[in-house]
């Protein structure tokens, strides 16, 4: 009783936080196509880089450290990744279940970590090592399977054109002549080049929030932006970590390191559910973006595990975030990190890739998934042992034709009384993991 009272009590919590909203937009084909093989993977990587892992503080180095651009574009000067391979990542993530990478190509720094044509900031004409890295990630990924993604920043600390914000303020600009339609310009033509140089899935915006607090609304001209983009590659997928309610021209929603619905950043307060478009919860690995030196607070393979399970049962995809280093290896915890991820989901991945929410919302021990098309199988993810039996809830009319521990295979006991089903754990459930059940009725 006390349990369907819980799922009546989640249900109506859902409901009630999730929006539907009235596009314009139409998406084409290929883009709806695009978003449903987004959902199908549910597993992303983030990649943090650019030449701020030089300083080894975190990719917001330059406001932080309150640093002039002209000093701290000598990193640009000595940026040299000389044990950067990108398929040796892009195979790490791969082993890892991943199914996209999303790659910083400018954050908010200035610098492009690809070749472009917009200005010589850049990756390939600013440093030493001379050479695209965005090419040879692309390569890859197109080796391997991966789809790429493109993080991109519409706010810049070092441009004049750019109308400073509420960030970026110490980096030595004049700031006497800001000219947002040179500056939306020079962004389409930085767009152009990441959609027509490099096979790219998405483009993921940030800095929205730079003008929160301007007296008169800051018209950033999304809608404009997003047709522009939409019009060189209607299959694009169009997504802004702007922290609101999706913007016309959208195709997925995300969430700055937090659960749909949840605001425990204060990053998402006021940020509605959308219940059209695809999710997407962004999180660091440990709790830094870019590579940051003293950052060693790595969340366990089991906290990872359980992260992505739980975003899964919310129907949400999972984008966790590395900061590679700037000799252009990945950190070692991180790699380890992987791994671990890895060694779960080729055994338990069927309970993620094409899974939404499960028949049953969060439990204490625990979260279930389900194939987004439906089916005769549901998972129940335990994350913590409720004791030696659990009690779900199921319809008096199921019947039960096998439940079993995913990973092993091996059969579960299991008795159903009436609207009951009461299934026996193993006894040496793994600690700090998630242990994942297929129930599949007939
Ligand atoms: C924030 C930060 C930025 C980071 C992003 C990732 O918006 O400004 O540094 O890239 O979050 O979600």
């Amino acid at each position: 009783m006390k349990t369907i009272r819980n799922i009546i009590a989640i249900t109506m919590m859902l409901a009630a936080s999730t929006v539907a909203y009235s596009q314009t937009y139409t998406p084409s084909e290929g883009n709806i196509q695009a978003r449903k093989d987004f959902v199908n993977e549910r597993f992303g990587i983030f990649l943090h880089w650019g030449i701020y892992a030089s300083y080894a503080q975190g990719e917001w180095y330059l406001n932080t450290g309150k640093l002039n651009k002209d000093e701290y574009a000598k990193a640009a000067g000595g940026f040299y990744p000389i044990r950067y391979n990108a398929e040796e990542w892009v195979k790490a993530f791969k082993d890892a279940g991943a199914g996209y990478v999303t790659i910083t190509s400018r954050h908010h720094d200035g610098f492009s970590m690809f070749d472009t044509k917009a200005s010589d900031y850049n990756i390939v004409k600013a440093t030493p090592y001379g050479k695209d890295v965005i090419k040879d990630l692309d390569e890859a990924c197109l080796k391997e399977g991966l789809k790429l993604q493109f993080y991109y920043s519409i706010l810049d600390w070092i441009r004049e054109d750019y109308p400073i914000g509420n960030s970026g303020k110490f980096s030595g600009r004049k700031g006497d002549h800001p000219d947002y339609g040179h500056y939306f310009e020079f962004m389409k033509q930085q767009v152009k080049e990441l959609l027509t140089q490099y096979h790219t899935r998405a483009l993921w915006f940030d800095g929205y929030w730079d003008h929160s607090k301007d007296a008169i609304p800051f018209d950033w001209r999304m809608p404009e932006f997003y047709e522009y983009i939409h019009s060189i590659n209607p299959d694009c997928l169009i997504c802004n970590n702007h922290h609101r309610v999706p913007i016309d021209g959208e195709d997925y929603q995300t969430f700055e390191r937090d659960l749909p619905g949840q605001n425990t950043t204060g990053y998402s307060e006021g940020q509605e559910v959308s219940d059209v478009i695809p999710l997407e919860m962004c999180q660091t690995m440990n709790n830094s973006w870019g590579y940051a030196v003293a950052d060693q607070n790595y969340k366990s393979v089991g906290e990872i595990i359980r992260l992505l399970a739980q975003c899964v049962s919310m129907n949400s995809n999972l984008l966790l975030n590395i900061g590679p280093q700037a000799d252009g290896e990945l950190p070692a915890t991180a790699l380890e990190r992987l791994k671990g991820v890895g060694q779960w989901m080729r055994e338990n991945g069927e309970s993620i890739k094409g899974c939404g929410p499960g028949p049953i919302g969060d439990q204490e021990w625990g979260v279930t998934t389900a194939p987004v098309g439906g089916g005769k199988t549901f998972y129940l993810h335990i994350f913590k042992s409720p004791g030696a039996i659990i009690e779900i809830p199921v319809a008096k009319k199921d019947r039960i034709r096998s439940i079993s521990a995913l990973a092993k295979g091996s059969s579960l006991n299991y008795k159903k009384v009436g609207e009951k089903l009461f299934i026996t754990l193993p006894t040496d459930l793994p600690e700090d993991s998630d242990f994942v059940i297929a129930v599949t009725k007939k």
